[in-house]
This record gives structure tokens, C-alpha cells and sequence, in this order.
């Protein structure tokens, strides 16, 4: 029989997400994050290209972030509405790593991997920080969309992209259990 991690695997059966605006200080220090950082980085990457990299948004950060997203969000004309859900996340935000995707032209290797790659870094972070004992959050939300946004608050380059934002922090409360698929309805099994 292989060797079985039955704390790793009782994790995986019951992580669940706190949602960003629940998250309090303390946040994770440089120290601590950095660990978490590690973690996530040790992810799956055809051709070992590391298509992805991380821009860590202090408290102090989120001012300009959540500015930067309503003048965006007026430059394209959106609803107020909108306007304040765009910046919400950073209003509120406490620490959030923002993971970026770098798309680079590769023979052999289509950029959507990159991007899967890039996706399976942001779940590997959440995971980490969960597992860690921290409340944490994947979000993305309009400016995560918007190449003004990128540019404006992030300097990205044209072949950078948000991958998406990681808020962690203390958890206040815990959320309920939501439904989880059907994993018989989704699955085939092919056997010839
Ligand atoms: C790429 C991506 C972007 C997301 N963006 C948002 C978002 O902007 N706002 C939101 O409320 N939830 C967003 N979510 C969902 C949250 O991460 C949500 O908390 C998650 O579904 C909880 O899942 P879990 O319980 O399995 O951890 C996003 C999820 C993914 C994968």
C-alpha cells in the first residue's frame, strides 16, 4: 500500500475558503508569508519556465490600489455600483498577494499552460495559508480584468496579467459549507 497523509489528505477533504472582507489583522509577516510564498511556487510548470510571479499588496498599499481602481472604473464608464465593488477589496483589504501570470512565447509549450500554471500557484497560496491556520481568499473582480488597471496600479507588463488576488489575514468566523459537486455526475471512467 503507498504511504498515506492522512493529515494532508483530511485537509484537502475540508479546506474551505473565509471570505476577504471577514479577514482582520494580524496578517501574515514578511517571514511567514515568505514560507507561504515557497509553497506556492513549488507548482506544476511545463518546461520549468516559472510563468508566474507575486507582487504582495501591504495595508498601506490599498488606498492607492482602491483609488486607482475608481479612476479606472470612471474612465470606462462603469455604474457607481460597480465602481464600489471594484475597489472593495482593497478598501477592505488588509494583505493581499496579487499572482501574476507572465505569458512567454515558447515552441512546444502553448500559453494556456501558463495560465494553468499560474491558476494552480493562486490554489496552492490559498491552500498553503488555509493549512497554515490563516484566513484566506482568491478573488479577482473587474480591475483584475482591466489592462489600465494592470498598468495603473501594477506596471505590468503587456505579457503580465492578474492571475488573481490572494487576501490573507486572521479569520473571524468560518462560513458554512457549500455545495460541493457531484463527483460521480462529472466523472468517466474509460477502462478500453
Ligand atoms: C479565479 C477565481 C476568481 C474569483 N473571484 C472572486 C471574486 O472576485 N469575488 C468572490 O466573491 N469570489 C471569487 N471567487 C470565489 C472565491 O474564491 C470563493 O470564496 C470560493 O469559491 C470558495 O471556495 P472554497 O470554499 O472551495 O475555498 C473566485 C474564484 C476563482 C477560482
Amino acid at each position: 500500500m503507498p504511504t498515506r497523509n492522512q493529515a494532508a489528505l483530511d485537509f484537502l477533504m475540508t479546506r474551505r475558503s473565509r471570505p476577504a472582507k471577514t479577514l482582520r489583522e494580524p496578517v501574515p509577516d514578511r517571514a511567514t508569508l515568505e514560507q507561504l510564498l515557497t509553497a506556492a511556487a513549488r507548482t506544476p510548470d511545463h518546461g520549468k519556465l516559472e510563468p508566474w510571479r507575486f507582487i504582495i499588496l501591504g495595508k498601506a498599499a490599498m488606498p492607492r490600489l482602491a483609488a486607482t481602481a475608481e479612476q479606472r472604473g470612471l474612465a470606462l464608464g462603469l455604474d457607481p455600483d460597480q465602481i464600489v465593488k471594484g475597489r472593495s477589496q482593497f478598501d477592505q483589504g488588509h494583505l493581499a498577494v496579487v499572482v501574476v501570470e507572465i505569458t512567454r512565447p515558447v515552441e512546444k509549450i502553448p500559453a494556456l499552460e501558463m495560465t494553468y500554471s499560474a491558476g494552480a500557484v493562486c490554489l496552492s497560496l490559498l491552500n498553503a495559508a488555509l493549512a497554515a491556520g490563516w484566513g484566506a481568499n482568491w478573488l479577482s473582480g473587474w480591475p483584475s480584468h482591466d489592462r489600465g488597471f494592470m498598468t495603473d496600479a501594477l506596471g505590468l507588463a503587456e505579457n503580465e496579467r492578474i492571475a488573481g488576488f490572494v487576501h490573507i489575514g486572521t479569520e473571524t468566523s468560518a462560513p458554512p459549507e457549500r455545495p460541493r459537486p457531484d463527483v460521480q455526475a462529472i466523472t468517466t471512467w474509460v477502462d478500453a
